[in-house]
């Protein structure tokens, strides 16, 4: 039988009614914050000595001023009573409020948290986009525009990155996060903490990032947002934990308990992942805020019976601000006088957050510069980056006969879809202070209106839109301008509400008519480029077949329309790779390149047998792997070699491979390195992603690709939750996706001292 982990145990004890007769101690493993005595730490007790039980509690509270309530939150933060406002921002509204924390005993300044997701008011691509540029560097340089931005206006805080991983397409928030590969979230994810808090916290454009939802949030139960997650130990620890690890390592000062419960236990009351592993294991300084209310929602899930109780289970956990419920506020003193919570617990909270603050320097510089804000955002140098990070996140599915890219002196053109001239659905679900600069966007239509010649006709119609109410008269029209054209431009997919939080579908089709009326412009016979643009894969069977273009555009922000229309025309080479598989039908989900062996695996030189792993209406492939996505060059992988054949478990080998550039363009080729642990005491995925190269590659230049492979990459979590090296055979591929079969090799880890491997 397996036994639950010791905080489950303890979770339980605490909880038997009648067995609650103290404060529960630190479960087991937990390292409580003040771990040596460093300057900052000296700071932080000598305030906490001064601090009353009302000013630690506040704290502990987060609020969101609804209209008209800002008066009776100043008057309560001036008590000390509130510790940080999230949806606050504008260095005069910041301001003001900071005005009130200064005006309290203590002068603790607030810290204003905000949803800097992928931008403040220059917005970059959908999280989701960004990834499949594979490219750390450029999406450190976009968040630091955005932490910049920010802080400009008084907001030094983030609830970013969200880092689950998510094999889940029906979940809308399989936008916001870097899509269904642990490995991959653990090398993206870390380059938007370092671009938002900078080198030094202190420095007036850094701001604290929050690794969110912690954990397990984007493996809700068929894809319905806020669902319960169920999995083993090994699967959290291998799939779901690995980008937080990576976050934690790379510094990151906040985490955010989610919204799911996890095998039973909600994650914002759960002693196992937070008092255990994130602050035990991983030994992680900073602090926990709750997501929205997700400590008062222990009680919907179940897991309490009223709010105290709620409060006494987060704190227990480890979350040490709660958002906007107040759970914490109202509960807090009766749980201590009642001996249901300790001293010790909240001073561990209070101490997080005090950290924090100081690090930033807001007891400093609490204020904002007022006078400077305006001029920090929507800098040329900030669109710059959107620019470059859009053309980047473009992935390019489809190009038959080398239909794109366009030539600009092409006579008549017609963009199809309202999508094309929208302003508000290319800053995606999270466009934070977007709205203030929708202006700025550059539409579809607008950009690629600015790239043709002069003489070309660029025609417009709005087409059938995602309403499965629009009528056959509408899909008429959209046909007949096309029909006046050289060239469709077709943009298809989901308006910007349809993916994000609390945006789950039950089909991934496009949505309404739009797929008829692709149909019905194609039967007239005006060849057609589709241009997607959604937050999630979609399921284009019939496109993916008849279509002879497609590019994903994803959401990119405020440079949308002109990064398509340099893909259009050629300016740009498309170079992004798809960080989530994209299936041919609902029924292939959960669809994911790292799929577990079965006992039955397709015979393939006899695909159609029976008894097999396999659907009796569908390849089990899905239409466009992970890692794919094509250029306007051509490349060829050959050459794949290994520096040795075995190595041990402290060794490591380099395997590299040729990569050419076979084309007649100048491209980017994202070159991936996977592994297969043939054999193992647990079974292990076919396939698993462990590093990657971005390449330049000229023109007919050749480049050998070079990756260092320790064996510390080769281990997995067993079913304890401890990462374990197993000797055996080892398949190794380089290639261009995750389908990619044509370099492959193996060698063997082994059980030997380096000195024998030598020989
Ligand atoms: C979301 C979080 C977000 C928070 C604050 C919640 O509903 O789940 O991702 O950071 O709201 O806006």
């Amino acid at each position: 039988m397996k036994l639950p982990f010791p905080g489950v145990w303890l979770a339980i004890f605490c909880f038997i009614p009648g067995f609650v007769i103290s404060a529960p101690p630190f479960p087991p493993k937990t390292v409580p914050v003040l771990i040596k005595k460093s300057p900052l730490d000296a700071k932080v007790e000598t305030l906490l000595k001064k601090m009353t039980l009302e000013e630690k509690i506040g704290q502990m509270c987060q609020f969101h001023p609804w209209r008209g309530a800002d008066e009776k939150f100043k008057s309560q933060t001036a008590e000390g009573k509130i510790g940080s406002f999230l949806n606050v921002f504008g260095a005069k509204e910041t301001n003001a409020f900071q005005k009130a924390a200064m005006n309290s005993r203590l002068k603790i300044p607030l810290l204003f948290g905000l949803d800097v997701i992928h931008g403040y008011k220059t917005i970059f691509p959908i999280p989701v986009a960004e990834d499949c540029t594979w490219n750390p560097d450029l999406i450190e340089r976009s968040t630091a525009v955005a932490a910049k931005e920010a802080a400009a206006a008084g907001v030094r805080w983030t609830f970013a990155p969200m880092v689950d991983v998510s094999r889940e397409p029906r979940w809308g928030r399989i936008s916001e996060g870097s899509g269904e590969d642990p490995a991959l979230g653990a090398i993206l994810q870390p380059a938007r903490v370092r671009g938002f808090q900078g080198k030094n916290l202190s420095d007036p454009g850094s701001i604290a990032a929050c690794a969110k939802h912690y954990v397990g949030y984007g493996a809700a139960e068929a894809g319905r947002e806020y669902n319960t997650t169920d999995m083993s130990e090994m699967t959290l620890r291998s799939i779901h934990l690995p980008p937080f690890k990576a976050c934690v390592e790379a510094g990151v000062r906040t985490l955010m308990s989610a919204f799911n419960d996890l095998n039973g236990i909600p994650t914002s009351g759960n002693v196992h992942t937070i008092r255990e592993i994130l602050k035990g294991e991983y030994a992680f300084k900073g602090f926990v805020v709750s997501d929205w209310a997700s400590v008062e929602q222990l009680v919907d899930h179940g897991y309490a019976a009223d709010k105290k109780e709620a409060a006494q289970k987060g704190v227990i956990a480890g979350v040490d601000m709660d958002m906007v419920s107040n759970v914490y506020g109202d509960n807090i003193p009766a749980l201590l006088k009642e001996k249901k919570l300790s001293m010790g617990q909240i001073d561990d909270a209070v101490r997080r957050i005090l950290r924090v603050k100081f690090e930033l320097g807001l007891f400093d510089k609490p204020y904002a510069e007022e006078e400077k804000e305006s001029a920090a955002t929507l800098t040329p140098e900030n669109l710059a980056t959107a620019l470059e990070e859009a053309e980047q996140s473009i992935v390019l599915l489809k190009n038959e006969k080398n239909l794109l890219p366009l030539s600009r002196e092409i006579k008549t053109i017609a963009v199809i879809g309202n999508l094309a001239d929208s302003k508000r659905d290319p800053q995606g679900s999270w466009n934070c202070r977007g709205e203030e600069s929708i202006d700025k966007v550059v539409t579809v239509l607008d950009g690629i209106k600015a790239r043709v010649s002069k003489e070309t006709k660029v025609l417009y119609n709005p087409g059938v839109g995602t309403s499965s109410s629009a009528t056959d008269l509408v899909i008429n029209e959209a046909v007949k301008t096309a029909k006046q054209a050289q060239m469709a431009i077709v943009v298809a997919g989901e308006t910007q509400d349809m993916s994000g939080e609390a945006a789950s579908r039950t089909t991934l089709d496009l949505p309404g008519r739009q797929e008829e009326m692709i149909k019905a412009i194609k039967a007239s016979g005006v060849p057609v480029v589709l241009l997607l643009m959604n937050g999630r894969p979609l399921t284009i069977p019939w496109e993916a077949e008849n279509i002879p273009a497609i590019v994903e555009t994803w959401y990119l922000g405020t440079q949308h329309g002109t990064a398509v229309a340099n893909v259009l025309f050629g300016d740009t080479n498309p170079s992004g790779k798809l960080v989530v598989t994209f299936p041919r039908s609902l029924g292939q989900v959960p669809i994911y390149y790292g799929q577990m062996h079965t006992g039955r695996p397709v015979d393939e030189a006899k695909p159609n047998e029976k008894w097999h792993s396999r659907y009796i209406d569908s390849p089990n492939s899905p239409q466009f792997p992970f890692g794919f996505g094509l250029s306007f060059t051509s490349y060829s992988y050959s050459n794949l070699r290994l520096s040795s054949r075995t190595l041990n478990s402290k060794g490591q080998i380099k395997v590299t491979a040729d990569v050419k550039n076979t084309g007649a363009m100048d491209g980017f080729e994202i070159v991936q390195l996977y592994i297969q642990d043939i054999a193992a005491s647990i079974t292990q995925p076919v396939r698993k992603l462990v590093d990657f190269k971005r390449v330049t590659l000229r023109a007919g230049e050749s480049q050998m690709v070079e990756f260092n492979l320790p064996a510390s990459k080769l281990g997995f979590y067993n079913g304890i939750g401890k990462y374990v090296i197993e000797p055996g055979k080892f398949n190794v591929w380089v290639g261009k996706d995750s389908s990619d079969e044509t370099l492959k090799d193996s060698f063997d880890l082994i059980n030997a001292p380096a000195a024998l491997l030598k020989k």
